[in-house]
């Protein structure tokens, strides 16, 4: 997926994967990852989610990394975050609240940023990109994150035929692929989302399944 593609989506106002609610898997799953007070979450590809904020009122600090500066703003702007604008990795970084938002290619943010994470959320992360990009973002993921820590998976799975992605269908059977040899993968739930879900509905989808999964990674070798 061109960068350009979602600079495009944010400039029109097409992200109709936005939610204006905090997504109920998150609130129902949140315990999987055994977080501390404090914990630093890692949002990749964020975009404006308020995932983020509820997050933060659970106590969490959030690092959110995003390509489009004006989904960043709306974050904060909704939220009202006070905030500064700093450079940290070479990035626009956001500063405010229990916040640090990255604004940048997420392949390229430096390993250094991976290295006080204690959680990862990835809704609409994943499942964002094309396969090719998949491979690459899972292999960062493997490299990057310490020993033990975990992930709060949500993928979609629907007839690939039916819809082109954005989102794209991701099967249990690639999940495995992806990420099996790096990390220990349990199955959470697997939903039928379709009703709640008119927008791809009218692209075309006649079924639709969301499965959340905790991925927790491996000790090295
Ligand atoms: C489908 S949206 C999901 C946003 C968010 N996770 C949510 O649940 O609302 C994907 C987001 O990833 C961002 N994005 C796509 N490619 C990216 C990349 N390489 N680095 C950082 N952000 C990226 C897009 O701008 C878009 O906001």
């Amino acid at each position: 997926m061109e960068q350009e593609f979602w600079l495009e989506r944010w400039e029109k106002g097409e992200t109709g994967w936005h939610r204006d609610d905090v997504h109920p898997e998150l609130i129902a799953n949140i315990d999987k990852l055994a977080l501390q007070p404090r914990s630093r979450i890692l949002v990749p590809l964020c975009g404006a989610s308020h995932d983020m904020a509820w997050f933060a009122k659970q106590g969490h600090e959030v690092i959110g990394v995003e390509l489009s500066r004006r989904a960043l703003e709306d974050f904060l702007m909704r939220n009202r975050v006070r905030h500064i604008v700093t450079e940290d990795y070479g990035l626009r970084c956001y500063m405010g609240g229990r916040f640090q938002l990255l604004c940048g290619d997420f392949f390229t943010v430096p390993g250094e940023v991976f290295d006080s994470i204690d959680a990862v959320y990835d809704r609409a992360s994943l499942i964002a990109l094309p396969p090719e990009m998949r491979q690459r973002y899972a292999r960062l993921m493997a490299d990057r994150l310490k020993p033990g820590t975990p992930t709060l998976l949500l993928t979609l799975r629907y007839d690939q035929s039916e819809m082109k992605g954005p989102p794209f269908s991701v099967t249990d059977s690639e999940v495995r692929e992806l990420y099996a040899a790096d990390f220990d993968i349990s199955e959470v739930s697997t939903k039928d989302v379709l009703k709640g879900n008119d927008g791809l509905r009218q692209r075309g989808l006649t079924s639709l399944h969301e499965t959340v999964y905790l991925i927790t990674r491996k000790e090295r070798a």
